[in-house]
């Protein structure tokens, strides 16, 4: 099960006691404060966002004030931009706090306080409903074999073995590690198991709009009443530290939604909102630079791959994917003793589950001449693997 030392901590309800911790953050946090030469690492694109020219030089007259004449109201730039009505939109703080507004808001109050949560996915994200006391049942959308890297299937048993005893189930579309968007079958198999059932389906977002304008597009929300997405600022737009996040769902859902969001935080952070506020008619920005990023530097990490004999086919979107490495390397030791030397960080993929022991997840969005040096110093960890 989930029991490596990097991966997400699932079981029951905590509170008080011993906290389970996010142990992938407590790996990674030091290693990105202790600077890295050849950061192959992140999750999320990092946009020079041009605060000087977007705020004209000056500081937001309203910055700490919510009520100006002209209100701010996220929910409606969210709609328009979505092609949804405000009333199917609530905000939060990040797709973090978002995702605790949507499980709060579509789980079935007559169903054990069970949820299923996809694996491998991201801790905070298979780990938050513990802290909402509903113990934490996976399921499984993992590789056939050691060298698969996606698209991955879901395991329609585990899930269909639990799907009885749980209230909600939370799915990552575009997966993280693999960067691939959920094959279109699974994601209505997926909808369908859920509204047979009687349950909610919280669907985290927080990379699907590299998809936006291709095929791969198809946000939860369409799906049904039953289903709600997720998103944020943070991922595609290089935005996180606002922790601009909302859902979209039924006009219920929504209504729902805002109600937790008075309940638990009162209202959203006004500076964040205003900062949102003025970045929001330029978002197609970064995603124009993600494109022209995969243009300019997937094929140099194909070629690394390639020249050290692993096949790899990338993911159609995005900013990242995983490899596999030989299925005798242990991924952690791999990024801790090998790349370490050659100054590069990667994610091993054991921080999604310990079940991935010999794959690392590499993002290719860096700026191209320090990624072509990025790809030399990985070609030598490669190497050393020989
Ligand atoms: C799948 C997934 N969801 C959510 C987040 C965090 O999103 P936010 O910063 O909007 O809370 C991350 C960050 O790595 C992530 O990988």
């Amino acid at each position: 099960m989930e029991d490596h030392p990097l991966s997400p901590n699932l079981g029951e309800s905590v509170g008080g006691g011993e906290f389970p911790p996010i142990d992938y953050l407590e790996w990674y946090v030091p290693r990105l404060q202790a600077g890295v030469s050849h950061d192959l690492s992140q999750s999320g694109f990092h946009f020079p966002w041009d605060w000087q020219k977007l705020s004209g030089g000056k500081m937001p007259a309203d910055l700490t004030n919510p009520f100006t004449e002209t209100p701010l109201d996220a929910r409606e730039w969210v709609a328009k931009r979505e092609g949804v009505k405000p009333s199917q939109v609530a905000g939060g703080h990040g797709v973090s706090q978002s995702l605790v507004f949507a499980l709060l808001s579509v789980m079935n109050p007559e169903k054990p306080r069970k949820v299923a949560v996809e694996m491998p996915s991201y801790a905070p994200v298979s780990q938050f409903p513990r802290a909402l006391g509903c113990e934490v049942l996976p399921f499984w959308r993992g590789p056939k074999n050691s060298d698969d890297c996606g698209s991955w299937r879901i395991d329609r048993d585990s899930l269909q073995s639990i799907i009885d005893d749980v209230c909600a189930v939370i799915t990552t579309p575009v997966q993280n590690p693999t960067g691939w968007m959920m094959d279109e079958d699974d994601q209505q198999w997926l909808s369908d198991i859920c509204s047979d059932n009687d349950v909610g389906l919280i669907s985290d977002e927080v990379y699907l709009d590299t998809t936006k304008g291709t095929p791969h597009y198809r946000p939860m929300h369409k799906y049904g009443p039953h289903c709600v997405s997720v998103n944020s600022l943070t991922k595609c737009y290089g935005l996180g530290p606002l922790r601009m996040g909302w859902i979209i769902g039924s006009e219920k859902t929504a209504t729902n939604a805002l109600r937790v969001m008075n309940n638990m935080q009162g209202m959203l952070a006004t500076p964040s909102l205003r900062l949102a506020e003025m970045a929001w008619p330029y978002l197609d920005e970064p995603l124009a630079l993600i494109e022209k990023r995969r243009e300019t530097n997937l094929q140099h990490l194909i070629d690394v791959l390639s020249a050290n004999s692993i096949e790899w086919k990338p993911p159609p979107t995005g900013i990242f994917g995983c490899i596999p490495l030989p299925p005798y390397v242990d991924c952690q030791r791999f990024v801790e003793d090998i790349c370490s030397k050659h100054g590069v960080l990667a994610t091993p993929a054991l921080m999604f589950s310990s079940k991935l022991p010999n794959m690392v997840r590499v993002a290719w969005g860096g700026e191209p001449e320090a990624f072509v040096a990025a790809m030399d110093a990985f070609d030598s960890c490669l190497q050393e693997l020989k």
